[in-house]
């Protein structure tokens, strides 16, 4: 799912926007971009424009990590800090980072019809680390060296070897100057739109009622009523 953000109003606060008719990707919009805005790394001059490749649907998979041994890839249901990884990729590059946390190794990948993927680096079987090899396939894929585990580099699912469950994915958002921003997480199964709601839904109510999240509208109301 590709989002096209147009710049706010001249001198107008983006986050005045309330897209009550709720279309489900105005509302994503604009709770990608207040996330943003609400990184102390940027101010609101930049949020001019914003374009988010997201690639949704993450699985939590491997011995280890399924015994709890290991750290689980985006198994928040907290509200992420938005994280930026890398002033720009170019079709055919990659990124290796590390989100929501220190310990996740991630990679974000640029296809060469400029789809931006980001994905848990940590393999689902074994949790050896995943590699980007751009020449093999039709547009690169993930490749696990350990035990010859292949990912789809377009959706993350397994497409060769042992590996049990799709990759988990990485939320990103592209910003007008090219910069590349990790925002959130999806877990197996989840749309981006759910795995949003569940890290958003709890600590930041308005923007998950925006974004049309379940049980949302009670909790914003919630939220408005202490307000007043
Ligand atoms: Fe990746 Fe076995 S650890 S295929």
């Amino acid at each position: 799912m590709s989002l096209t953000e147009q710049p706010p109003g001249h001198g107008s606060d983006p986050t005045d926007a309330h897209p009550t008719d709720a279309d489900p990707a105005d509302a994503a919009q604009v709770a990608l971009r207040d996330r943003i805005s609400a990184d102390s790394l940027t101010t609101r001059r930049d949020y001019l424009r914003i374009v988010a490749t997201v690639s949704g649907g993450l699985a939590v998979g491997g011995i280890g990590v399924a015994s709890g041994i290991l750290h689980r890839h985006g198994d928040s249901d907290g509200a992420l800090e938005p994280k930026r990884i890398a002033d720009r990729i170019l079709p055919g590059d990659s990124v290796a980072f590390r989100y929501p946390d220190e310990e996740d190794r991630a990679v974000a990948v640029r296809l060469q019809d400029g789809t931006l993927a980001g994905y848990s680096a940590v393999c689902t079987h074994l949790a050896c680390a995943v590699l980007w090899r751009k020449d093999r396939g039709s547009e690169g894929e993930l490749y696990c060296p350990c035990h010859e585990g292949v990912f789809d580099a377009r959706t993350g699912e397994v497409t060769a070897g042992p590996p049990p469950r799709a990759l988990p994915k990485v939320i990103l958002v592209e910003d007008d100057d090219g910069s590349v921003w990790a925002v959130g997480t999806t877990r197996s199964g989840e749309s981006t739109q759910e795995g949003l709601c569940r890290q958003l839904g709890q600590e930041r109510p308005g923007l998950a009622e925006r974004l049309g999240c379940p049980d949302a509208s009670a909790r914003g109301a919630l939220e408005r009523s202490r307000r007043t």
